[in-house]
């Protein structure tokens, strides 16, 4: 039944608010992706995966869905969907579906349904404790703080219970303790896998296990209280052989988790194929390495030694065992070519096609983010205001409440906020970039969009998106890029990036020059001779087994 399709995929990610505005109200909507469909196609991507599509009062713009069996009106219909579906596959692109199942909405029936009584059939879907009472005060269940900052517990009116949210206040977390909403879940799973889906995206999947009891954590937690009781919790493995056994395994389907600061151990689990749990999941540690502990917001300067380990760890340690992904962008991240200590301004070309030859030639499946192959950059945006995304605004309003000056708090957000990737697309210089006819889109559109779209980048003989089609068609067209070993090369030093794939007797040399000097890179006696199969410049100067690599140069070679 499983035709492991996804083993050369390549998945493109829209983000629905923001990719195309086809009746001009402001957001994004189904009509404008289908409108550009062909686009995406051409890019030679195989697979499409959409942010949530679903109901949802957009407190976490989209990730907390009311209704999992429809379409939000903003984005259309569910004949609309049924059009996308048909639209996509007719172009043999898979289409794969954002799972959002650690919460929901507060606005879902069920929840709203739980904390009218506590006789609610829907009551125990959730995790809902009695608060605790110390000196007359009551407190919630236990310190476990959300991971968008403050506690983690939300009182239910003014009754002494809180129900549990990992996140937005507005995104409750499900209780999968109980076998009836692993029913439900794998009723929903069911309904879009029979419509013909291929896949799931599982958001924030490695949280759906809890310890029990509700215990404090007193453990001095770096990041979030109560991680060591809601991070790969004790029933993970068996929820997610259970959805493999009564759903995933029943059609021929992907599925990549996102997990939140997982275990080395428990992410082999997860991907390990003979477990059945997932086929992969995302990781992101080498993009911490211009932040402190993956906290976005709190930059440092770019470490290339802690980028390179972080990309290439996991792509030892799943390889024999599952799959592997490869990212440089989501809807969670700035733009990578604004950041890495990267010049852009003078090096956009080269930094974007550097960043994906040394990202995607690796072991396991690229994931473009949208915009990525045009190189969009960080909007530069003037303050608080103008962000959308509340995580933005709840990090903000927390620093301030430290005493730290509104600029200074300020630049940190702008550094890492997840609204530079949440601006519309840029498809030409005509107003908000041929997002839309006009209407304010429902996000700032970015100024450098006259400058950087895609019918510009086209135009211009530097084309990254020309380069991102030689590379993706050279990454799933040759069986070593895709299922070689990966093996790196030269881990002290720190411009150059450089690793070997090899399978069945041939090779492949990726080395890419991270850095705007020129760079001399002396290659390994086995790749003297080697051919050149990508450069993302003209020439390569060479001399013998000498490479003198160009600011942000990359080149793959074969043996
Ligand atoms: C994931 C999503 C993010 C969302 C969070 C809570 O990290 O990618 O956008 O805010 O989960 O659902």
């Amino acid at each position: 039944m499983k035709t492991e399709w996804y083993k050369n995929a390549i998945i493109y990610q829209i983000y629905p608010f923001s990719f195309m505005d086809s009746d001009n109200d402001g957001w994004g909507d189904i009509e404008g992706i289908i409108s550009r469909l062909d686009y995406v196609k051409d890019l030679g991507v195989t697979a499409i995966w959409f942010s949530p599509l679903y109901e949802s009062p957009d407190y976490d713009y989209g990730y907390d869905i009311s209704d999992y069996k429809a379409i939000d009106k903003k984005f259309g219909t569910m004949a609309d969907f049924d059009r996308l579906l048909e639209e996509c596959h007719k172009r043999g692109l898979k289409v794969i579906m954002d799972m959002v199942i650690n919460h929901t909405s507060i606005e879902h029936p069920w929840f709203k349904s739980a904390v009218s009584s506590k006789d609610s059939p829907y009551r125990d879907y959730y995790i809902i404790h009695e608060g605790k009472r110390e000196n007359g005060k009551l407190l919630p269940p236990s310190n476990w703080d959300s991971s968008f900052t403050g506690s983690a517990w939300e009182r239910i009116g003014d009754s002494d219970d809180f129900y549990l949210h990992l996140f937005c206040r507005e995104q409750a977390d499900l209780n999968w303790e109980n076998p009836e909403v692993r029913r439900q879940i794998i009723d929903i799973l069911n309904f879009w896998l029979d419509k013909g889906v291929d896949g799931f995206r599982f958001d924030v999947f490695n949280m759906f296990s809890k310890v029990y009891p509700i215990q404090d954590d007193t453990s001095k937690a770096p990041v979030t209280k109560g991680g060591q009781f809601f991070i790969d919790g004790p029933r993970m493995h068996e929820f997610l052989r259970q959805l493999n056994a009564e759903s995933l395994s029943l059609y021929d389907t992907y599925t990549v988790g996102e997990s939140y600061l997982p275990s080395k151990e428990a992410a082999l689990e997860y991907v390990r194929k003979d477990n059945h749990e997932l086929d992969s999941i995302f990781n992101f540690r080498h993009l911490e390495a211009d932040n402190i502990k993956g906290l976005k917001f709190f930059w440092k300067p770019f470490n290339l030694l802690q980028f390179k380990s972080g990309l290439f760890e996991p792509q030892s340690d799943t390889y024999g065992i599952g799959w592997n992904t490869l990212v440089l962008e989501n809807h969670d991240c700035p733009r990578a070519v604004s950041r890495f200590g990267i010049d852009t301004k003078h090096y956009r070309y080269e930094a974007a096609t550097m960043l994906a030859t040394i990202t995607y030639m690796g072991f396991g499946i690229p994931f473009i983010y949208m915009g990525q192959e045009i190189g969009m950059v960080n909007c530069p945006f003037d303050s608080i205001d103008e962000m959308k995304d509340p995580v933005s605004h709840f990090v903000y309003d927390l620093m301030k409440s430290y005493h730290m000056p509104a600029k200074l708090a300020f630049s940190f957000i702008r550094y890492g906020a997840r609204d530079h990737a949440r601006v519309p697309m840029a498809w030409d210089d005509s107003v908000n970039g041929g997002f839309n006819k006009g209407k304010a889109p429902w996000q700032k559109v970015n100024p450098f969009c006259s400058e950087i779209n895609v019918e510009k980048d086209l135009r211009t003989d530097r084309s990254i998106y020309r380069y991102f089609q030689s590379l993706l068609s050279l990454k799933k067209n040759n069986s070593c890029a895709v299922y070689g070993k990966t093996v790196e090369y030269d881990h002290d030093n720190r411009r150059i990036v450089a690793y070997s794939r090899e399978h069945e007797g041939k090779k492949l040399f990726i080395v890419g020059n991270f850095s705007k000097k020129n760079t001399t890179y002396v290659l390994p006696g086995e790749f003297k001779d080697a051919s050149i199969l990508l450069n993302n410049y003209e020439k390569l100067d060479r001399d013998a087994s000498t490479l003198k690599l160009r600011p942000y140069q990359a080149v793959v070679l074969e043996v």
